[in-house]
């Protein structure tokens, strides 16, 4: 399969994706009017099970009235584990207008569960004559769901983006913490007596990365739960950007900028890898493939490391 070319994950910024729950209306103007490039109505974990048909209810007026621009819109579907998930999906397919981007499903544990929602939509999409095909993220966030996540990500040509759910994955791995992603007290290397804290979440989130850049999918980590910390979400937003990812939830308004800043490649960056393009192509030139930039070797690797960052920094400015 090694001969195949590597597909390219949709063409749109997906740095910063923006929660607030269905049940809370008077949000979804302020949401509309971030600077964040996903939207993503809840009608899962942040609404109450008596909330569920009124939330509903309120995420299909939005939809259709409150202008949000040209971000990326989802609307995050209870999991197929309740007795919810399907009234979600019948209610927004049959009464959104064409705005609706995506739906999120969360807590998926195999691609069998893609393929039941797969079916679900594209018979009510079949029967509405709705025109614009709906995308699907998913959220990795249970032991199945990374057990499983290259099938996962393998399951539907309507899957664009998947997700690391830190604190359900925490949960369901038995992992003793109730830290929502970053740092954990207790997940340290000790070395003559000095603690050195390591990360826990940082193979879950490579097996993300891996599943999603073979199907060409966007790799996204998700909640950081401490609003309160700015310093903590970059740190965890730094790591997950050097590891691949392409953007972090925001769970509060104030996250937004923080998630734009990290997962926009700083002018330095764009600049160093420019550079490296064309000592690569002076390089071709004279027949080499290996040359020396600022006292390292670059090669043929080179060139699409520092496409990646061009490619991005490309990517978010025609978006804005
Ligand atoms: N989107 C847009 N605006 C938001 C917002 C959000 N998710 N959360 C808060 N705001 C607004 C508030 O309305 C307030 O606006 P104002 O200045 O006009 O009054 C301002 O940002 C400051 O809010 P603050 O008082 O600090 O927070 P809060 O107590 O109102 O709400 C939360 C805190 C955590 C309950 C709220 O941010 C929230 O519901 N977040 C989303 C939770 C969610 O969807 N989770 C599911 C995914 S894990
Ligand atoms: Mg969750």
């Amino acid at each position: 399969m090694s001969f195949r070319i590597q597909p390219q994950p949709p063409a749109r910024p997906n740095r910063c994706q923006l929660f607030g729950p269905g049940s809370n209306t008077k949000l979804f103007a302020k949401m509309a009017a971030s600077a964040a490039d996903v939207i993503n109505l809840d009608l899962e974990d942040a609404v109450a099970p008596d909330d569920k048909p009124q939330a509903r209810r309120n995420v299909i007026e939005a939809i259709g009235d409150v202008d949000w621009g040209n971000k990326t819109l989802s609307v995050r579907i209870n999991g197929l584990d309740t007795p919810w998930w399907y009234r979600d999906v019948v209610d927004l397919l049959e009464n959104c207008g064409e705005r609706l981007d995506q739906i999120m499903i969360p807590k998926v544990g195999c691609a069998a569960d893609i393929y039941a929602v797969d079916a679900l939509v594209t018979a009510i999409e079949t029967a509405m004559g709705r025109s614009k095909r709906i995308a699907f993220e998913v959220i990795i966030e249970s032991a199945a769901g990374l057990a499983h996540v290259e099938e996962i990500a393998a399951s539907s040509p309507r899957l664009e983006a998947m997700s690391l759910g830190a604190a359900d994955f925490a949960a369901s791995m038995g992992m003793q913490t109730t830290g929502i992603g970053g740092t954990q007290e207790d997940y340290y290397m000790l070395r003559d007596g000095q603690k050195y804290w390591a990360d826990p979440w940082h193979w879950a989130q490579t097996a993300i990365v891996a599943a999603c850049r073979t199907h060409g999918l966007l790799p996204v980590d998700g909640p950081y739960g401490d609003f309160s910390d700015d310093d903590g979400f970059r740190a965890q937003s730094l790591r997950s950007a050097t590891l691949g990812m392409v953007g972090k939830w925001a769970i509060h308004p104030k996250q937004i900028a923080l998630a734009n800043e990290v997962f926009t490649p700083s002018d330095a960056k764009v600049s160093e890898a420019r550079e490296i393009l064309a000592a690569m192509e002076e390089a071709r030139k004279t027949g080499a493939g290996a040359t020396v930039y600022k006292g390292r070797l670059v090669d043929i690797a080179s060139i699409k490391q520092a496409q990646v960052i061009v490619r991005q920094a490309e990517l978010i400015a025609a978006g804005e």
